[in-house]
C-alpha cells in the first residue's frame, strides 16, 4: 500500500544516477528514459519508478483520487535552480531603457544604479516585506515546476541587513513547499559607504559578517562576485577562505563580464559551483574540469544584458567539466522559469534538450550538495516530481515561453495543478 501513484507517462526522464553524480560530456545526454512509466510514492519518498505494467502489480493505494493518469505527459525530476538572489525589494524595469540605449552593467553599476538601487530599497524593506517579495517569487517559481531553490544574500551589505536577508530566507524556508537553501553573499558589491575604502568592508565581511552568520548557523553557503572592479582574485580568495574556516562551503560568480581568471581561483578553492564563466580562459577551464568543479551557466543574464555573448557551454562539456543550469533570477535578470532558462540553453548555447534537462536536475542537485536526496526520480529520494502536459522532454526546450506544468509534486503532495 502506498499513498500515491503515477502511471501510463508517456516517458519519465528518471535522471537516475548509473554514472556516478554528476553527470559528464556524453553522460550529460543520458536521462535514463522509461516510457508508459509510473512512480509509487509512500511518506513522502519515491519507493520505485518503472513501466506501468510492474509498478501496478507491486503497489496498491486506498482510493482512486490516489492515482493519477499521466497518460501522454511527461515526468521528470522537480527543477533545482542553484543560484539565484531572491532578497530583495523594488525592483529595476527602468534600467531596460538604459541596456537599450547602450549603458553597460558596470556603468550603471556606478551611476548608483544596477545592485547598489536594489541595496537601498532592501536596506529600507522589513524583514516580513522581504518574506512577502520571496514568497510571491518562490510561488512562480513552483508553478513553473522548481522544487529546490538556492538563494542568495547581497542587497544589505550591513551586517545588520545581511541577517535580515538570512533570516528572510531561513522563514521562506521554513514557510514555502519550496526547499530554500541560504548562501551569505555580503561581498556581492562595495557598498556606497565604502567606496573610498573598500578594503574596509572586506575587513568587515571577513572580521564581522562571516563569524557572525556562521555562529547564527543561518547559511551554509558563501558566495563573491569576484569581477573587475567588484571584488578582486585576491579578495575573493580571502573571503571564501575565511568562509571555509567557518564551515561555509565556497561557491563564486565568476568572469562574467571580464576573465580575472576566476576560472583559475574556483579550481583552487574546490569551490561547489561556479557561476557565469562567459570570459573564463582555456587555462582555468581545464583547471576546473580536472577537479569535476560544476559550471553554473546562466544564459539569462546574457540575455537581460542584452551581450549576445554566452558562455561557451558545448566546449565545457567536451572538457569534461560538470554543467549546471540556474535562473540567476535578480532584479536585473527577473524570471522564475527554469523552463526559459532550459530554452535559452538550448537556442543560445547549444546544449540539447537532455543536456539542459540534466543540467536542470541532477546537477543542479550536485552544485547544491543535494544529490543524496533530490536531482533524478528513484527509489529513496525525496517525491519531488513534475509532470508536463507534454509527450516528451524534447518539448521542454521547443514550446517556450507558455508554463507546461501541469502538476507538480513536493514532498509526495500534489502542491500545484493546472
Ligand atoms: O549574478 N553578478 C552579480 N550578481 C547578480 C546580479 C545582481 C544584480 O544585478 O542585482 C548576477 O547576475
Ligand atoms: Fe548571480
Amino acid at each position: 500500500m502506498v499513498d500515491l501513484l503515477i502511471i501510463k507517462a508517456s516517458q519519465i526522464a528518471t535522471l537516475n544516477s548509473v554514472y556516478g553524480v554528476p553527470r559528464i560530456g556524453n553522460e550529460m545526454q543520458e536521462l535514463g528514459l522509461i516510457h508508459n512509466g509510473a512512480i509509487a510514492i509512500k511518506d513522502e519518498i519515491i519507493m520505485e519508478v518503472g513501466e506501468t505494467n510492474k509498478i501496478l502489480s507491486k503497489y496498491d493505494v486506498k482510493n482512486n483520487e490516489s492515482v493519477i493518469d499521466a497518460s501522454g505527459k511527461l515526468i521528470t525530476p522537480g527543477f533545482v535552480d542553484p543560484h539565484t538572489h531572491i532578497i530583495f525589494a523594488g525592483s529595476r524595469e527602468n534600467e531596460l531603457e538604459m541596456k537599450l540605449k547602450g549603458k553597460t552593467y558596470l556603468e550603471i553599476l556606478e551611476d548608483g544604479g544596477g545592485i547598489l538601487k536594489s541595496v537601498r530599497a532592501t536596506r529600507n524593506a522589513s524583514l516580513d516585506t522581504l518574506v512577502q517579495n520571496g514568497t510571491q517569487i518562490l510561488d512562480t517559481m513552483l508553478k513553473y515546476g522548481t522544487t529546490t531553490v538556492e538563494t542568495k544574500t547581497g542587497y544589505g551589505l550591513t551586517t545588520e541587513d545581511e541577517i535580515k536577508s538570512l533570516k528572510t530566507i531561513r522563514k521562506l524556508n521554513q514557510t514555502h513547499p519550496i526547499d530554500v537553501i541560504a548562501t551569505f553573499m555580503g561581498a556581492h558589491a562595495i557598498p556606497p559607504e565604502y567606496k573610498n575604502h573598500p578594503e574596509e568592508y572586506v575587513r568587515l565581511i571577513i572580521k564581522e559578517m562571516i563569524p557572525k552568520v556562521s555562529e547564527m548557523k543561518l547559511a551554509e553557503f558563501c558566495d563573491v562576485f569576484c569581477e573587475e572592479g567588484i571584488f578582486s582574485i585576491e579578495e575573493s580568495r580571502r573571503i571564501l577562505k575565511t568562509g571555509q574556516k567557518y564551515e561555509l562551503i565556497p561557491q563564486i560568480h565568476i568572469d562574467e563580464i571580464v576573465d580575472t581568471n576566476g576560472a583559475q581561483l574556483a579550481a583552487e578553492l574546490d569551490v561547489s559551483q561556479a557561476g557565469h564563466l562567459l570570459k573564463s580562459n582555456l587555462k582555468g577551464l581545464k583547471a576546473m574540469a580536472k577537479k569535476k568543479i560544476i559550471a553554473t551557466l546562466l544564459p539569462g543574464t546574457p540575455f537581460c544584458l542584452m551581450q549576445n555573448d554566452y558562455a561557451p557551454a558545448r566546449s565545457m562539456i567536451n572538457l569534461g567539466i560538470p554543467i549546471a543550469l540556474s535562473t540567476d533570477l535578480n532584479p536585473n535578470c527577473w524570471t522564475e522559469s527554469m523552463q526559459m532558462i532550459i530554452t535559452l540553453a538550448c537556442y543560445e548555447m547549444g546544449l540539447t534538450p537532455a543536456e539542459a534537462l540534466a543540467a536542470s536536475t541532477l546537477n543542479s542537485a550536485c552544485a547544491l550538495k543535494r544529490d543524496n536526496i533530490i536531482g533524478s526520480l528513484e527509489k529513496g529520494k525525496k517525491a519531488d516530481i513534475n509532470i508536463f502536459d507534454v509527450p516528451n522532454y524534447q518539448f521542454l526546450a521547443y514550446h517556450f515561453g507558455v508554463n507546461l506544468v501541469s502538476k507538480v509534486i513536493k514532498n509526495g503532495k500534489i502542491v500545484v495543478e493546472n
